[in-house]
């Protein structure tokens, strides 16, 4: 049995930093629990909270050790190529610009921010970034500046002998860059040190997916009263339906995953793709199974679905159906490489499975990569040519790149299946 003081401990963290409930499983809470206890030599969950209780500074190293520190620098490149653009048409600056990065890790996006600014011109005075978290930890890595191999992700690395020095303990930041960043040691859902509405940009991701509602609506509050009137919000690719949710309008500029309050461009006027309508149960079913299909309205840049679902023809409770739960769990709370995974040991365990690359499909074009999202819904319908769902969006893959002969093609047969 669950001791009901384990739960208070779990309760209590969740509320410190808005977690939201099971995101964290079980095995991690107990793993780390014992490892704090081993070490305030405390033999009993009802003796470790008491000692939360008395304890901030307790608190605090079991908030470093539940909270994903995961972070590399230009992750997600497009958006650094948005900001860059809004620095080269001059959408933003008025004045030295603020930026404030949220949930900065170790740093490394409020680096590249800088180091995007820097690149695009902007003289050292004109800018500085502010950047905020809620582990000392990370933010005592992050002011040190010294990186391993693990922050540089993908193959364009030329920024790092740009604005790094290589020294025997890793990429040591250049002071140019650094002087830029101020770390700040805070909670979100807490009082913060920045002024009202002077951030005529923010950056938010890849934390929103961890917090529950509550905690959702209080971070957006804060953003909100943090932004300058006209200014972005970019948020992590998982998290635009979230951003949508809490009153933003999303920019047109592809994998930006940029907002604003309000409406800042006409959309392009475009011929919109004919609506496959899904009927009766089909409907239905679609409707359920996989929310991304309203394909009338998918904007022209498509964007990641804010939950991936999968019609699961797999079905019982075996351990097939576990796994393509927690496959889609993963995929849904952001984790893709994890799903991924969890999706080729599923595949080689029990063979080929047009489901399974169905779902890999929706993974890799929330991530970003239409060529091998294209390549799985491929896959997918060949191992069941009727998958309507995957028919859709080769449909809609093609459209994109201007293939609308094999676009046309895949439309129709979309919609002889449906
Ligand atoms: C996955 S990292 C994201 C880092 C970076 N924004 C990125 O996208 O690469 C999530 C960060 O959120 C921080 N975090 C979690 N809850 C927070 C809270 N309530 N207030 C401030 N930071 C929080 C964690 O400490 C962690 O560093």
């Amino acid at each position: 049995m669950i001791s009901e003081f384990l739960n208070q401990i779990i309760e209590l963290i969740e509320k410190k930093i808005g977690l939201k409930p099971k995101s964290v499983s079980f095995l991690i809470w107990e793993w780390v629990l014992k490892e704090r206890m081993k070490l305030c030599n405390l033999s009993t969950y009802e003796d470790y909270y008491k000692r939360l209780q008395m304890s901030p500074h307790e608190v605090q190293e079991l908030v470093e050790l539940i909270v994903v520190p995961e972070t590399w620098f230009f992750r997600d490149k497009s958006v650094f190529e948005f900001l860059t653009s809004l620095i080269h048409e001059k959408k933003i600056q008025n004045g030295p610009l603020k930026v404030l990065s949220v949930a900065c890790s170790t740093g490394e996006e409020p680096y590249s921010i800088a180091m995007t600014l820097l690149a695009a011109g902007l003289a050292p005075k004109d800018f500085m970034v502010d950047a905020l978290d809620i582990s000392k930890k990370s933010l005592t890595k992050a002011e040190i500046g010294i990186y391993g191999k693990n922050s540089f992700r993908g193959k364009e690395l030329d920024y790092r002998d740009v604005y790094f020095d290589h020294t025997s303990e890793g990429y040591a930041i250049k002071e140019d860059v650094k002087q830029h960043v101020h770390f700040y040691f805070g909670n979100i859902l807490d009082k913060t040190p920045f002024d009202a509405h002077s951030y005529p940009l923010i950056f938010c991701r890849n934390v929103l997916i961890y917090l529950d509602t509550v905690a959702q609506e209080r971070t957006f509050k804060q953003l909100k009263s943090f932004l300058a009137p006209g200014g972005y919000l970019i948020v992590g690719p998982a998290e635009m339906q979230i951003a949508r949710n809490a009153g933003f309008e999303p920019v047109h500029f592809p994998r930006a995953y940029a907002f604003t309050l309000e409406q800042k461009e006409e959309k392009p006027v475009e011929e919109k793709p004919r609506p496959i309508q899904a009927k009766g149960t089909r409907q239905r079913l679609l409707q359920k199974l996989c929310a991304p299909f309203a394909f009338a309205d998918l904007p022209p840049s498509a964007e990641a679905p804010a939950m991936i679902q999968v019609a699961p023809s797999i079905q019982g409770s075996d351990t097939k159906t576990l796994m393509l739960e927690e496959a889609l769990k993963l995929a849904n709370g952001g984790f893709f490489e994890e799903a991924s995974s969890v999706c080729f040991k599923f595949m080689h365990q029990y063979g080929a499975n047009p489901d399974i690359y169905y779902l890999l499909g929706l993974i890799q074009h929330a991530i970003g990569d239409e060529v091998k999202a294209e390549e799985f819904f491929h896959k997918t319908v060949y191992l069941r040519p009727s998958h309507y769902e995957a028919l859709v969006y080769l449909a809609l893959l093609h459209e994109k790149k201007g293939e609308f002969n094999k676009a046309e093609l895949f439309r129709k047969r979309a919609q002889k299946n449906l």
